[in-house]
């Protein structure tokens, strides 16, 4: 059964802090098991700190044979979400992308992360793309999105310093478009995985097309 995620109703109460990211998958389990999941619970369980063990984990998904960053899937949360860590080399960033209806829950675990918000093309989809806003997210922060807010690229603004960050899509999805920021124009790409469970992807099918 889908589960519903409704952005207008309160949280009942924060989560208590996940020491691992093994209890925080378990904590996801653990609410997405009921019929209906509110935004604001999984943001609560998003916003303690997980432990620095994830340390291994995460600098697996570093490799100077791509070019831009990796995504590396941990869950599939039984169909209902997909978690996953982004490891960004320096200076690595993401197209414009949307989010085909889903939510999407972002982390960061390692360094800082760069998010610009931009207002959806109009249907002509032609013309410079406007931007609403930005930001810099730092270790610990997290940031929420789906397409009513709008667009939004991800990038790791250092050249020295590389970026990690935790994302959680309810529904999962496979392709998304990206937008090409000159003249609006949309392109429909794959999802694709450089690691799934810790396991590297076979080279063909892992190759990251910018979409997270
Ligand atoms: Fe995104």
């Amino acid at each position: 059964m889908a589960v519903l995620l409704a952005e207008s109703e309160a949280c009942p109460e924060e989560a208590p802090a996940p020491p691992a990211l093994e209890d925080l998958v378990q904590a996801l389990h653990h609410l997405f098991a009921a019929e209906k999941v509110n935004v604001a619970q999984i943001t609560n369980i998003n916003k303690n700190p997980v432990e620095d063990e994830l340390e291994e984990h995460n600098n697996s998904g570093f490799d100077d044979q791509v070019e831009i960053y990796t995504r590396n899937l941990v869950d599939k949360g039984n169909e209902k979400f997909n978690l996953m860590i982004l490891c960004w080399g320096e200076g690595h960033g993401s197209s414009i992308h949307d989010h085909t209806d889903s939510h999407c829950f972002m982390k960061i675990l390692q360094g800082n992360l760069k998010e610009t918000l931009f207002e959806w093309p109009d249907k002509k989809g032609v013309g410079e793309m406007q931007k609403k806003s930005e930001r810099v997210l730092k270790k610990n922060q997290c940031a929420y999105i789906n397409d009513t807010i709008g667009l939004h690229r991800v990038e790791n603004p250092s050249h020295t310093e590389t970026a990690v960050s935790l994302h959680l899509y309810s529904p999962p999805f496979e392709s998304c478009y990206t937008f090409d920021q000159r003249t609006g124009h949309k392109q429909r790409v794959k999802m694709t995985f450089y690691s799934q469970f810790g396991e590297r992807t076979p080279y063909t099918t892992s190759v990251s097309q910018e979409n997270n």
